[in-house]
């Protein structure tokens, strides 16, 4: 069996999976990774683009439970169907951009690949190309995280698109189940793989949202998880998996996006 289709087959049955990735990608990973901290605060501020969900953001701008209670992070997006509009800037001409840039290239082959096993599973035909609604996250979670007072530096919640594919740094991700808490353990040249609530509903309630949380560090120690979001082509019309109805997860993509405190989506 090919691990692409043990990854479907997991996450068909429970909403959760893991994949390898190459070699390749883990060397992007680690360069985005640990080129973060070497970025200016001169070009975060400046390569900000709210409207568009796009490039950095500061400390606490997202919140997964309530407004008052943000991500103890802060955050880079990437969206390849933004990044034409963004040529002029000096900081797409880095070594990290261009990391950034190949892993998006490389996890959305992926990403549509698993999603077509998904599909597979559920003997439906595959989804239209997703990649320019989806895009790519770095949350960074810096030292400074272990002196606030809070069990979850990032509070339990399910991300509301179809799949989000996660490599942490560091241990901290957990999986709510009921009332007690899962670690994610990952190999070296791991992803998991989670379904969000666009997958539960396009599955006729069939793929459980994976709810999952990242736990406050005991000591001061800094992490950083590189995500990449799945989203449904806009331009699809979707059939649901079991009834074979048409589902329009349009208003749900944009609801669930704004549920975190970001700008509803506008794609060109
Ligand atoms: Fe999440």
């Amino acid at each position: 069996m090919t691990q692409i289709k043990t990854c479907s087959d997991s996450i068909a049955r429970s909403g959760f999976g893991t994949l390898q990735i190459p070699d390749s990608m883990l060397q992007d990973y680690r360069k985005i990774v640990d080129g973060y901290s070497a970025i200016s605060p001169a070009t975060k501020a400046s390569f900000s683009f709210g409207q568009d969900t796009d490039g950095f953001f500061p400390f606490g701008a997202e919140y997964s439970g309530s407004e008052d209670h943000p991500d103890l992070c802060e955050r880079l997006c990437y969206w390849p169907v933004h990044v034409s509009k963004r040529i002029g800037f000096e900081f797409t001409r880095s070594d990290f951009f261009a990391a950034v840039d190949t892993f998006e290239r490389q996890i959305s082959e992926l990403a549509q690949e698993l999603m077509d096993g998904i599909c597979g599973e559920f003997g439906v035909p595959p989804l239209a190309p997703f990649r320019l609604a989806s895009y790519v996250q770095l949350c960074v979670y810096g030292v400074q995280t272990a002196n606030i007072e809070r069990r979850f530096a990032q509070d339990p919640h399910e991300d509301g698109h179809m799949l989000s594919f996660i490599k942490p740094t560091r241990e901290g991700l957990v999986l709510v189940k009921g009332g007690s808490l899962e670690s994610v353990r990952l190999l070296e040249n791991e992803v998991a793989v989670l379904a969000g609530s666009l997958l539960t509903e396009l599955s006729d309630y069939a793929i459980p949202a994976a709810y999952h949380a990242v736990l406050a560090p005991q000591r001061p120690v800094s992490r950083s998880s590189l995500i990449y979001f799945a989203n449904p082509n806009p331009e699809q019309v979707l059939t649901s998996f079991f009834r074979k109805q048409p589902i329009d997860l349009n208003s749900a993509v944009n609801a669930r996006h704004t549920g975190f405190g970001n700008q509803p989506i506008q794609l060109p």
